[in-house]
Formats: structure tokens, C-alpha cells, sequence
């Protein structure tokens, strides 16, 4: 199963994602983590990345592509894997398409998360992630049970360099810019589905899983 997740900054890509991937057994593949641990790694990725990163706009095709194609290469995506965030430009959708072809492969479902521009501002900025295991929290729709702490595996919870408010204005600028006219070039293709991202969490699970079974 090849899944793609889209969606607007903070639509919950990212959460629904982990559940899903976990679910069906595929791995989530995250540009922005991915990216995120390139650049505390520091390595010549993370140095180019950093700053766009910071700012809210887009890092270049070329290197998310590049990482994307090298990525699911690996062993652990022999039986399918989930896209959390890529692609983002018509570029990458081209790029893509193009290197499944040359696979003999093809995406199976995008999932298209929806949600409205202030809900999403709200949500990032209230966000958090576990430093250790990277579940993901928030200080008024899925609280820690012990402020600061994962429920999960205790680790300490962090927020994103990149979730502040004017971050994410701009991230929602890019997202409209450079992302938004990727629903047409799927809708054209035909495998969009469209889910309501501003519904509890898990209805918007229970709606992914609707559309994959
Ligand atoms: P990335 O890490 O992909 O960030 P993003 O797209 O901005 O998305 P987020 O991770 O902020 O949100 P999400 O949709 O995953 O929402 P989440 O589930 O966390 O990218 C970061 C940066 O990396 C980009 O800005 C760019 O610079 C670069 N980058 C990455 N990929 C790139 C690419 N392909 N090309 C170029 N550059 C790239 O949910 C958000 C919060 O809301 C959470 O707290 C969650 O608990 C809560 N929440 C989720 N769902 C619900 C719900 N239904 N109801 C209430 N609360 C909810």
C-alpha cells in the first residue's frame, strides 16, 4: 500500500499518520522529521535547511526529492510506506510520479486533510512532541498526563523551532502558494480523497481507515 497524506500545516498529517502507519504496518515517511533530524545532526542537508525551515517557506525540491528517492529504496519499504508532507510542490508530484513509473509502481490512495486557517494556527502553536519517541501532544486537545512528560514512554516533550505564530503564518502563505494546486493535479489523476481534518481526532482516523479498507 502507497499512501500520500496532504494537508495544510497542522491539518494532522503527522498524527494521523503515526496511527495509520502503525496500523497497516508501513512506515510514515516524513520530509519535516526528516529534514528536523538532518539539521540537529548538522549535517550539509541540515545546514541548507535550517533556515528555511525557520522561516516558514519551502525547502528545495532537489533536496527533498533526493531524500524522498533514497528513501524508499530502503528494505522497510519493500511492502508499501505512507508520504507525511511530500510532495509540496508541482515539481515533486512530477518527480514522483516519474520515478514510480520507472519502479512500475503507483500511489494508491491521497488522503487530503482539510481544515481552516485559524484552527490550524491555533493547533501549532499549542503543539508539543515527545523528544523520545515523538508522540505528539497538545495543551488542549491531547494533554500529557503529567505536564511536560510523554504518557507514553517518559520522555521529555519539546516544541518546534518552527511553531510559533509568525512561522506559521508563513507556512500557511507557502502551503497556499506552492502546495494547495496539488489537489487538482491528484483530483485529475483521480485518487484523492478528500477527509474533514477539522473533526476529533479519532474520526478522522476511523474516516482514513473507512477509505483504506
Ligand atoms: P512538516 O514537518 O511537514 O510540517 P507541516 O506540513 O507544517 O505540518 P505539521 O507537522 O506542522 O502539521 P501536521 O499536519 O503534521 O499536524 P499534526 O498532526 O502535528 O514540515 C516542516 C517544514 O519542513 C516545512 O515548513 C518546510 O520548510 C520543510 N519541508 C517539509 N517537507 C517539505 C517538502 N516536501 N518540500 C519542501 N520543504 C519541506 O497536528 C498539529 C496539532 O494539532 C497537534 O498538536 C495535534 O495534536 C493537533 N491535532 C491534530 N489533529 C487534530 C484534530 N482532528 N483535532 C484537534 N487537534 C488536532
Amino acid at each position: 500500500m502507497k499512501l500520500l497524506f496532504m494537508g495544510p500545516p497542522g491539518a494532522g498529517k503527522g498524527t494521523q499518520a503515526r496511527r495509520i502507519a502503525e496500523k497497516y504496518g508501513i512506515p510514515q515517511l516524513s520530509t519535516g522529521d526528516m529534514l528536523r533530524a538532518a539539521v540537529k545532526e548538522g549535517s550539509d542537508i541540515g545546514l541548507k535547511a535550517k533556515a528555511v525551515m525557520e522561516s516558514g517557506g519551502l525547502v528545495s525540491d532537489e533536496i527533498v526529492i533526493g531524500i524522498i528517492a533514497d528513501r524508499t529504496l530502503a528494505a522497510d519499504c519493500a511492502g508499501g510506506f505512507l508520504l507525511d508532507g511530500f510532495p509540496r510542490t508541482v515539481a515533486q508530484a512530477e518527480a514522483l510520479d516519474r520515478m514510480l513509473a520507472e519502479r512500475r509502481h503507483a500511489i494508491d490512495h491521497v488522503i487530503d486533510l482539510a481544515a481552516d486557517s485559524e484552527a490550524l494556527v491555533r493547533r501549532i502553536t499549542g503543539r508539543s512532541s515527545c523528544a523520545g519517541c515523538g508522540e505528539g501532544y497538545h495543551n488542549e486537545f491531547k494533554k500529557p498526563t503529567h505536564v511536560g512528560v510523554c504518557d507514553k514512554c517518559g520522555g521529555q516533550l519539546t516544541q518546534r523551532a518552527d511553531d510559533n505564530e509568525e512561522t506559521v503564518r508563513n507556512r500557511l502563505d507557502a502551503y497556499q502558494r506552492q502546495t494547495a494546486p496539488l489537489i487538482d493535479y491528484y483530483r485529475r489523476q483521480g485518487n484523492l480523497k478528500d477527509v474533514d481534518g477539522m473533526l476529533p481526532m479519532d474520526e478522522v482516523f476511523d474516516a482514513i481507515c473507512a477509505i483504506l479498507d
